[in-house]
């Protein structure tokens, strides 16, 4: 039987030991070369140091305000339930979800937070955080798949209350999937906040930060969250960007409702 808690050492060796390209097949991974390349750039340039990375984009202002700006949004009426599970797709390094998870833990006590991702090494970050967080190695495009390998090794529940994703949709090939299997993982009423970037023209991005899109119009979102969601709304990010070497994306951020 799973313990209720595995410990960080069984969870580092759980991680330590995913065999990728199985893995990635297991789980149904649309474009699996693609998103392996992706994973290779996540570990070998960014899982180290990606929470120095962030806040080089946004500063402890911009930060606060994506932080706020989820942890609001997901606990606007209907409030979230004091027991709520919430789900970071995406997670990388933790370094959001340590801070939404702590925000929020504050209104809802008995909360949990869970962190989904297709990069191990980024993982492995979160094992070094001090607020709870159960990690787990999954692909966006397929929750429910990566939900039932994880409980192999972890306890992850089926269906969360909420979810948020930052800067992680841009990396995705098939936003639609992503949107879908989202919806799947959520709770009849559960909800979603998802940030990231608006077009823009930055092409080094691609190189530079493994991005497949040079970010979406808000239109863009709207459209495809409507095909799965009830409930859509996506709006800029007023007065922040996501600056790197000089040039600057505007941000989004979607709140859907199941
Ligand atoms: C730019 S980082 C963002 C990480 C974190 N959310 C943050 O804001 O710092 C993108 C993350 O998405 C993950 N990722 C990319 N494509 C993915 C996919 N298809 N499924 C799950 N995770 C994915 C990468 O491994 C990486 O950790």
């Amino acid at each position: 039987m799973i313990p209720q808690h595995l410990s960080k050492s069984a969870v580092r060796s759980y991680l330590k030991a995913i065999d990728l390209p199985d893995l990635l097949n297991e789980l149904g991974a649309q474009n699996a070369e693609l998103l392996a390349k992706e994973i290779r750039h996540f570990t070998e340039k960014e899982a180290k140091k990606r929470d120095k990375i962030v806040l080089s984009y946004f500063g402890e202002k911009g930060i606060k305000q994506i932080v706020n700006s989820v942890a609001t949004k997901l606990n606007a009426s209907p409030k979230l339930k004091q027991s709520a599970k919430i789900l970071d797709v995406g997670a990388g390094s933790g370094f959001f979800t340590a801070r939404i998870a702590s925000k929020l833990k504050k209104l809802l006590p008995y909360s949990s937070f869970y962190a989904m991702d297709a990069t191990p090494a980024m993982l492995l970050a979160i094992t070094k955080k001090k607020e709870a967080i159960t990690p787990f190695f999954g692909v966006a495009e397929n929750i429910t798949r990566s939900i039932r390998n994880a409980q192999r090794y972890a306890r992850v529940p089926n269906k969360f209350d909420a979810a948020f994703s930052t800067l992680m949709l841009h990396h995705c090939t098939d936003i639609d999937r992503v949107f879908k299997s989202l919806q799947q993982v959520l709770k009849p009423a559960g909800k979603a906040v998802i940030i990231d970037m608006c077009t823009h023209s930055s092409n080094e991005f691609k190189e530079e930060m493994g991005d497949v899109h040079l970010g979406f119009d808000p239109e863009q979102i709207e459209k495809a969250a409507k095909k799965v969601f009830s409930k859509v709304t996506v709006e800029k990010l007023p007065g922040i960007c996501c600056s790197s070497s000089g040039r600057c994306a505007e941000l989004f951020v979607a709140t859907l409702r199941a």
